[in-house]
């Protein structure tokens, strides 16, 4: 069995107090609801300060992106090794975000997924379609695209020790959910695309949902068979809607 796995990801927002406040909010239900994971996604500025407030209770923590080089002349780069030295177990790579205003290629993205497991990170590779993708019915060949670009390079069996986040990039700060139908139709593409290479790694690896993921409509998604948790953004910030997210499951 998939253990379910929650993780918020708090973009470019919070200041060393409200961190607190926010870890605070969440512990009691992170540490009480033993059969689902619960991570947090800070910016890498408050990793350290993430990292001391995660260690006495059942919180792990993530980046939120790396570098694909490990050291090197790469200014205001933050290499996966330096996260994994401050006990980050995640990182996201490919959020959609960095794939749209940083430019990351799926080549990048698959660079920097084997950078951070040949640090110990547990990568969570996040891709999604665009808007004018699904609507062109291309979602599919967009999707198997971004997964290839990793198998490609590290292999189907590199996905035993990761994560997949689908996230459609029409449903991310958007407000507008995937149907728990249209998510489960993905998933299913997914973990069907990685059984044809390998039963073992398509029945183990969690596939999470994210986008407009909110307490109110997280249950319908996550009794989906293929979906596996969410990826949180905006109400991940918010207490009592990251607490409803994580008792949905
Ligand atoms: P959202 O973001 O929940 O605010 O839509 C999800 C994400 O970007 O991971």
């Amino acid at each position: 069995m998939r253990t379910p796995l929650v993780m918020g990801n708090w973009k470019l927002f919070g200041t060393k107090d409200t961190i607190s406040a926010l870890i605070k909010g969440i512990e009691g239900t992170a540490n009480s609801t033993k059969n689902v994971e619960v991570v947090v996604c800070p910016p890498p500025i408050f990793i350290e300060h993430v990292a001391k407030l995660t260690q006495n209770n059942n919180l792990k923590f993530g980046a939120q992106n790396v570098s694909e080089h490990i050291t090197g002349a790469f200014t205001g780069e933050t290499s996966s090794d330096m996260v994994k030295e401050f006990g980050a177990k995640y990182t996201l790579v490919g959020h959609s975000e960095r794939r749209q205003y940083h430019f990351e290629t799926n080549e990048m993205v698959a660079r920097k997924f084997m950078a951070a497991q040949n640090s110990g990170l547990i990568p969570v590779l996040c891709i999604g379609e665009r808007l004018l993708d699904r609507e062109t019915h291309k979602t599919f060949e967009v999707l198997e695209k971004q997964l290839k670009a990793v198998t490609n390079l590290v292999g189907v069996a590199a996905f035993e020790k990761a994560v997949i986040a689908y996230e459609p990039m029409w449903a991310i700060g958007t407000g507008r959910v995937a149907t728990a139908e249209q998510a489960q139709e993905v998933h299913s593409f997914i973990r069907s695309w990685l059984r044809a290479q390998n039963e073992v790694v398509a029945e183990k690896v969690q596939i999470l949902y994210g986008g407009s993921v909110k307490a109110n409509n997280a249950k319908n998604l996550f009794a989906q068979p293929d979906i596996d948790g969410g990826l949180v953004g905006g109400a991940a910030l918010i207490v009592e809607e990251f607490v409803g997210i994580i008792e949905a499951i």
